[in-house]
């Protein structure tokens, strides 16, 4: 724990009651960002990434554990904390009939106490910065998807904070919005210096736009690293064969683990993951022993290690495809 970090956290917890019992969101997480990072916070649905975001930015009470957020306790100074620090949620608050772009950022300047020519001044440098110069003027329901989440993050940054969290900035968004966004993401750190703590279930996301992630599953943190050195903590490619009868992936299993010397062999729902040294050297004995055994996989993929590959081997899940609701396991 260093004075100078942007974030520490230490045995964060929060649980929940619920008619069904306790749900224990965050299990005690420890977590420093330092100023200027970007970083990612992955895990599939459930996971307790909106938990973790909603009380390091006061919203919510921890149950347990300590953190400091841009220099202030979380609990004992919350109003320190909200004042610098900005926060975009999963979904945006919902537009009303005839709420104007502009006027809505000024007013909410306003509302963290800018006055009105510094409100007006700070939208002059706020909007060209996401690409929203031009529509100010606008309604804020005819705006397009990615315009919206663009409005959004605007919408936290009125009032200057020197660290910002992201709540999925960029799903629902097509390719294009969601690359357009990572690049003002990026603008933000790299010409304002603003830190940003940002939460995704999109590997290519955090590969892409953080400078660490932390993999987080069932309320945990498995991993904080880098991407490149999470990736390179699996050394192998992966050979992905997947089958359409499900009861050929056990068969499958022992026939490939008899043909090639294998690292590791993780068997998913409709797929068999085999991880050896060399690919593409491996592949082949694997087939023809396969074909031999009378099974023919549907398709069949050699990969480099993904971060997908890096989440599977953590937790014996992949995150593609999506862990909806068995977080309790
Ligand atoms: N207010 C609440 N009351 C009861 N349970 C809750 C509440 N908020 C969250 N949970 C539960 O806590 C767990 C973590 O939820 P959370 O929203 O933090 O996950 P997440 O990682 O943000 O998921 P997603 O990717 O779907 O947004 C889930 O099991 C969820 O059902
Ligand atoms: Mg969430």
């Amino acid at each position: 724990m260093t004075e100078t970090d942007m974030i520490t956290a230490r045995s964060l917890s929060r649980s929940f009651k619920t008619k069904s019992g306790p749900v224990e969101a965050v299990r005690g997480i420890d977590l420093d960002v330092r100023p200027g990072e970007i970083v990612g916070l992955l895990g599939p649905n459930g996971a307790g990434k909106t938990t973790t975001l909603r009380m390091l930015t006061t919203l919510l009470m921890p149950s347990s554990g300590t953190a400091t957020v841009a220099g202030h306790d979380l609990v004992r100074e919350p109003r320190d904390v909200r004042r610098r620090i900005g926060y975009v949620s999963q979904v945006g608050a919902p537009p009303s009939a005839g709420t104007i772009v502009g006027e809505e950022l000024v007013t909410q300047a306003r509302l963290q106490g800018l006055s009105k020519a510094d409100a007006t001044t700070r939208l002059s440098e706020v909007a060209p910065r996401l690409s929203l110069g031009g529509l100010e003027r606008r309604a804020l329901l005819e705006l397009s998807g990615g315009q919206r989440r663009r409005f959004d993050i605007a919408l936290g940054l009125m009032h200057s904070p020197q660290l910002v969290f992201l709540d999925e900035p960029t799903t629902g968004l097509d390719p294009q919005s969601r690359a357009n966004l990572w690049d003002h993401i990026r603008s933000l750190r790299d010409d304002s210096g603003v830190t940003i703590l940002l939460t995704t279930h999109y590997l290519d996301e955090a590969d892409a736009l953080a400078d660490r992630v932390l993999v987080m599953d069932d309320g945990k943190i498995v991993a904080d690293d880098t991407p490149d050195a999470l990736k390179a903590r699996i050394s192998g490619d992966v050979i992905t064969l997947a089958f359409g009868v499900a009861g050929e992936l056990a068969r499958a299993e022992s026939v490939a683990r008899t043909a090639v010397p294998v690292r590791e062999v993780v068997v998913t729902d409709s797929a068999l993951l085999v991880t050896v040294d060399e690919g593409a050297v491996a592949v082949a004995p694997i087939l023809r022993a396969l074909d031999f055994a009378g099974l023919s996989p549907s398709s069949i993929t050699v990969n480099r290690p993904t971060l997908d590959d890096v989440f599977l081997t953590l937790t014996g899940r992949s995150l593609r495809e999506g862990a909806e609701g068995d977080s309790a396991a």
